[in-house]
């Protein structure tokens, strides 16, 4: 590729060419365009949408989005939207990480979907999925019409090359791929293995921060977007690259004679971006209690409902729990939301074993969950007049309005725990009538 580099901030209205006087002054869309380019625009948003909310971005590329084969289905039956419409299991869920790959498997052959809810043709809910891989895409690239990617490596580096510029990201850092945008996904170590949350709703904002003030949380500047990069390759004569797209929940293939990231130069703000988890600005309680979860979002892609999120990404980062008189660790709760935790690194102060780096659980709307056994026991007899110093630790949790739906292959999984309620048959009864 050609080109390099970051641009800071989130959402903004970037500019960048990777040869020097590729974008046009003063319009969009000249009569020619410098260096023999096409012009484009990529709309991520209704061309109607509130100026706050509207994104879109203009991209002047070797050739244009439209030349490709005619699309084929791509078989590759663990990557999809079949949530089910039969009965769901209320039970509390947990399972091990996924099995990295023996045979050779990228990013696309390696995705697995865990649940979700909701579907790209309503344009609300979220899909879930794992990946392992253990090779880089090779003459294979891949957009996905159905949602924006919010990827989160768990285990390897990846190198994200999409239409806009390169984008590298290692464990505790995520990469955000607005939908539509064309990417191959390279690995900088021999394996990779991670989260990937689809969002079929309003593309992930920052959240308000009320009476917490103008900083806090995500700064918006830790937020970085690529720089315009390109390649001017084209496939060998008779053997052409391949165009993966995810359209309304499925997977199809089409022959493409060039790589589609070619794009030099683009402007706008509709851009992938990438965020480092350890930036996080990390607030709490100094007096007594903790606050509700919230305090940890990151990003949220927000419904039709104020206040009530489509998607909530949240984090549980390293930090101290200094309250007095309280129950430190989180508590025992049953929420209307459904949640789906997923651990980055280290350990998780709520669970004593069991969760581990790369494994995931799922706590749907109003079953009750909360601390193990153990946790409970330790933390109801701690001496509080230390701070707990939480450290090397790195858990998140996808949380949603509608219930998550986990798939049959999440089910039958042989990495799902079966004995996961197990883990608070050990609370006993202290009550003295
Ligand atoms: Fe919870």
């Amino acid at each position: 590729m050609h080109g390099n580099g970051y641009m800071s901030g989130f959402g903004n209205e970037f500019a960048t060419e990777a040869l020097p006087g590729t974008l046009p002054e003063g319009r969009n869309s000249p009569q020619k365009v410098a260096h023999g380019l096409y012009a484009e625009q990529l709309t991520g948003t209704a061309f109607t949408a509130p100026r706050h909310a509207n994104r879109r971005s203009w991209l002047y590329r070797i050739r244009p989005a439209a030349m490709h084969g005619a699309f084929s289905p791509f078989q590759q039956s663990q990557f999809h939207n079949d949530f089910q419409s039969g009965p769901v299991t209320p039970d509390q869920l947990r399972w091990d990480p996924l099995p990295l790959p023996d045979a050779p498997t990228d990013f696309v052959e390696g995705l697995f979907t865990m649940a979700g809810n909701g579907s790209a043709a309503s344009q609300n809910g979220i899909g879930i999925h794992l990946y392992a891989a253990n090779r880089s895409m090779q003459g294979r690239y891949f957009y996905n019409a159905d949602g924006e990617l919010l990827i989160v490596p768990q285990l390897g580096r990846l190198r994200i090359a999409t239409e806009l510029g390169v984008l590298e990201v290692e464990p505790q850092e995520i990469a955000l791929i607005p939908r539509g945008v064309r990417f191959r996904v390279e690995l900088l170590d021999d394996t990779a293995r991670g989260y990937v949350c689809e969002n079929f709703g309003a593309m992930f904002r920052l959240p308000d921060l009320g009476p917490i003030g103008s900083n806090g949380l995500a700064n918006p500047r830790d937020f970085l977007s690529p720089k315009a990069a390109f390649e001017d390759v084209d496939a060998p004569e008779g053997k052409p690259f391949e165009l993966v797209g995810k359209f309304q929940g499925h997977l199809w293939r089409a022959d493409i004679g060039h790589s589609p990231l070619d794009v030099v130069g683009w402007h706008g703000n509709y851009a992938p971006c990438k965020y480092d988890l350890r930036r996080f600005n990390t607030i709490g309680t100094i007096s007594y209690d903790h606050p509700d979860p919230s305090i940890f979002l990151v990003l949220h892609s927000p419904s039709d409902t104020p206040g009530t999120s489509n998607i909530d990404f949240a984090i549980f980062p390293p930090r101290w729990l200094v309250a007095q008189d309280t129950f430190r660790p989180p508590w025992f709760h049953r929420n209307i939301a459904s949640e789906y935790m997923g651990l980055i690194h280290g350990a998780y102060d709520a669970k004593a074993e069991g969760f581990v780096p790369g494994g995931s659980s799922l706590h749907n709307s109003m079953t009750g969950h909360g601390p193990d056994a153990a946790t409970f026991d330790k933390a109801s007899n701690a001496d509080l007049s230390t701070p707990d110093v939480i450290s090397n630790t790195m858990a998140f949790m996808f949380e949603t309005r509608a219930v998550i739906r986990p798939t049959t292959q999440a089910l039958a999984a042989h990495h799902r725990q079966r004995d996961y309620q197990a883990c608070w048959a050990g609370l006993e009864k202290h009550f003295i009538g």
